[in-house]
C-alpha cells in the first residue's frame, strides 16, 4: 500500500477526534464569544472558564479544522464553517455538534455489537427501541430534538422549493417533532392549516415555537403514538425522518396508519434520505451510509433506496406518484389508494 493510502487511512481512523473537538467548542460557545469580533485567548479562557495554554491548544486545532483561525498575534475569529457552530446562526449545527459529542459519539462506541448481533444498542440493553430508552433520560430527549430541529432547518428551504404545497388545506406532521417543519410550510402558505403530532414529549417545545413564529392560529400540536391511531383531519400528511427509523414492518404499521387517517386519493409526502443502489465515495453517498449505520445502532430503521420505498409505500397502500430532489434528501409524493 503506498504510504500516501496509509496516512489517508490514519486520518480516516482519527476522525472522532475532530467530532470531539468541535463539540467541545460548541459546549464552551467559543463560535458565540466569536460572533462579534475578533477575541485574544486571555478573553476567552476568562469567559469560558477554562485553562489558558489547553484552550490555547483547542483553539489551534480548531484553526487547523477551519472552525476559526488567528486574525491579530494572540487572537482568533470566526470562520465561515464556524459560524455554524453559533446556536442563534439561522443554519446552526450546534445542537447537532452537542447531540454528535454527548449521544452518538457514544452510541457508535459500541457499533461492533450491532454488527455482530444485528441489534440496536436499545435492544441490546433489554428496551423496544431507542425512543423508548430515551424517554428514561429527559435531558437526551432535549438533546435530540434540538439536533433535529437543526437539520430540519437546514433542509426545509429545499423541501419548500421542491414542492408546491398549494393544492393542500390542511398538512400533518406526523413523527414533526419540534414542528420545524409545519412552522415553515404554514408561514409560506398563509391558507394551509397545520398539525404536528408526535408523543407528548414534544408537545410543550413545539407549541411554543408555533407560537414564536406567529402561527398558532392555524397550526396545532396533538399527541399519540403514530403506532396506535392518527387522527383523521388532514387531507395530507407529511413523514420527515421518520420512516427510517424503522424497519419494514413498523414502517408498514405507521403507513397504514397514516392511510387510515387520509382520505381516498389523499397525499402523503416522506422527505428522506435515498440511497443510491451504487453507493460511491462521494461525500453524500457517505453521509447516506453513515446515516444507515446509525439507523441500526439507533432506532433500529435504514436508508432505503427509491425502489425500496416505492414497494414499502405499495405493501402499505399507497401509490408513488413523484420523486424530487431537496438537498441531500428527496420528496417522494403517494397517493392513497
Ligand atoms: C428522527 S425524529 C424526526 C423529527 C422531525 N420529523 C424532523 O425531521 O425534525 C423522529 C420523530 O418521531 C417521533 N416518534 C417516535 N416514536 C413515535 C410514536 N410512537 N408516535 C409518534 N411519534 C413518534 C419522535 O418523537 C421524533 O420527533
Amino acid at each position: 500500500m503506498p504510504s500516501s493510502a496509509a496516512i489517508k487511512l490514519l486520518d480516516l481512523i482519527q476522525s472522532h477526534r475532530i467530532t470531539a473537538v468541535i463539540y467541545v467548542a460548541a459546549k464552551l460557545g467559543i463560535a458565540e464569544l466569536l460572533r462579534d469580533g475578533p477575541r485574544s485567548l486571555d478573553q476567552l479562557a476568562r469567559a469560558t472558564g477554562t485553562h489558558y495554554d489547553a484552550l490555547g491548544r483547542l483553539l489551534t486545532a480548531l484553526s487547523t479544522v477551519g472552525i476559526c483561525a488567528r486574525s491579530v498575534p494572540g487572537g482568533y475569529s470566526l470562520t465561515e464553517l464556524g459560524l455554524a457552530l453559533d446556536g442563534s446562526a439561522d443554519q446552526s449545527f450546534k445542537a447537532w455538534a452537542i447531540f454528535e459529542g454527548e449521544m452518538l459519539s457514544k452510541s457508535w462506541s459500541g457499533m461492533l455489537e450491532t454488527i455482530v448481533t444485528g441489534k440496536t444498542a436499545a435492544q441490546l440493553q433489554g428496551f423496544d427501541n431507542s425512543f423508548e430508552l430515551m424517554s428514561r433520560s429527559p435531558e437526551n430527549i432535549g438533546i435530540f430534538n434540538a439536533a433535529m430541529v437543526d437539520l430540519t432547518r437546514l433542509v426545509t428551504p429545499d423541501v419548500l422549493r421542491a414542492f408546491d404545497f398549494s393544492q393542500i388545506s390542511h398538512l400533518m406532521d406526523v413523527g414533526g417533532g419540534s414542528g420545524e417543519l409545519i412552522g415553515a410550510i404554514t408561514r409560506q402558505y398563509p391558507r394551509i392549516r397545520g398539525t404536528v403530532f408526535d408523543l407528548p414529549r414534544c408537545k410543550a417545545t413545539a407549541q411554543e415555537y408555533l407560537q414564536r413564529v406567529g402561527v398558532s392560529d392555524r397550526a396545532q400540536f396533538v399527541a399519540g403514538n403514530f403506532f396506535e391511531t392518527i387522527p383523521s383531519f388532514a387531507d395530507a400528511i407529511i413523514l420527515k425522518s421518520v420512516i427510517h427509523d424503522w424497519d419494514d414492518e413498523h414502517s408498514s404499521v405507521i403507513l397504514r396508519n397514516c392511510h387510515h387517517a387520509l382520505p381516498k386519493d389523499g397525499t402523503l409526502l416522506l422527505v428522506e434520505r435515498m440511497m443510491p443502489e451504487t453507493p460511491t465515495t462521494s461525500e453524500v453517498d457517505k453521509a447516506h451510509a453513515m446515516s444507515d449505520l446509525n439507523m441500526l445502532r439507533g432506532p433500529g430503521g435504514l436508508e432505503r433506496s427509491e425502489h425500496q420505498y416505492r414497494l414499502l409505500l405499495e405493501q402499505s397502500g399507497f401509490c408513488q406518484t413523484s420523486l424530487r430532489s431537496a438537498g441531500r434528501f428527496s420528496v417522494i409524493e403517494a397517493r392513497a389508494n
